[in-house]
């Protein structure tokens, strides 16, 4: 038996959270109980913690999993696309917001999950993609020492080519240019004052790829080294995972959605080639 909430925590600001009974003792309230936390992901472009839905299903239900492991599932939120990752790599305008909200929600997660029968010493975080990724990311961070014990990246970890964006302000300038801010010193400011609809439009991914230039190269909007949630290179900031068990892996095929636009052949039926 699983009982789903929505929690709203603010404006704009709501948190899914779902508890898995055991079949035979569902009357008696669980304590105790491990926690997963899950990181969608979508290229720090979209996603949704409910994910797709496919024949009435929602791809991120919590719900098998809590049904079959004894354990609360939480999927949370995070801004993406310009609104979570835009950054004029400057302290105008940072960066990294996505990151920083799922921070804020593992942090909430670790202080109230107690009062929904799971144990705050046995959170695991787990993601996919740009999920697998944050994942990683905030396993790296000085900033969630504590909050969580384990963490599994599923296709997608910091040092992965497209997790970090090491020259954001170029970014930013196209995005400027797109929206008719300036690039001088006052861009950070227009930003603000500019219509987010607008701003995440302007955020959208080019697909035009090749095997020399692979679609994952044009993902810009991504985490960046701000001095701050990521003060340094992610390769030098493994001493803050140094308490957090790790497992790192590919899920099957994960690849081909990006490779099937690189490679357009590789999606042709198979033809006998002569010798
Ligand atoms: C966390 O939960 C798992 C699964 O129930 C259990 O095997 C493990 O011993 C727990 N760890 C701690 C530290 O309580």
């Amino acid at each position: 038996m699983v009982e789903g909430e929505n929690i709203r925590l603010g404006f704009r600001r709501h948190m899914d959270i779902f508890r898995g009974f055991p079949l035979l003792t569902f009357l008696e309230v669980s304590t105790g109980l491990p926690v997963m936390v899950w990181l969608y992901g979508g290229g720090f472009l979209a996603g949704g913690s409910m994910g797709a839905n496919f024949l009435d299903n929602y791809l991120y239900s919590g719900q098998e999993i809590a049904d079959r492991g004894n354990v609360i599932i939480v999927t949370l939120g995070y801004r993406v696309g310009t609104l979570g990752f835009l950054s004029t790599g400057d302290s105008s305008l940072p960066g990294n917001y996505g990151l920083w909200d799922q921070h804020a929600a593992i942090a909430w997660v670790n202080r109230n999950i107690r009062s929904f029968g799971g144990d705050p010493d046995n959170i695991t975080i787990f993601g996919e993609s740009a999920g697998g990724a944050s994942v990683s990311f905030q396993t790296l961070t000085p900033h969630n020492k504590g909050l969580f014990k384990r963490a599994i990246s599923q296709s997608g970890v910091a040092l992965c080519s497209w997790a970090v964006n090491e020259n954001p302000r170029k970014f930013a300038e196209e995005i400027a240019l797109k929206v008719n801010c300036p690039t001088d010193d006052t861009m950070a400011a227009c930003f603000k004052m500019t219509d987010p609809a607008l701003l995440t439009l302007a955020g959208s991914l080019s697909l035009s790829s090749s095997p020399d230039h692979p679609l994952v190269e044009n993902v810009a909007l991504s985490p960046v080294i701000d001095g701050d949630f990521l003060p340094d290179e992610p390769y030098n900031l493994f001493h803050n995972a140094a308490d957090i068990d790790y497992i790192a892996g590919v899920n099957d095929m994960d690849g081909h959605v990006f490779t099937g636009l690189d490679v357009p052949s590789i999606n042709a039926p198979l033809i006998d080639t002569s010798v």
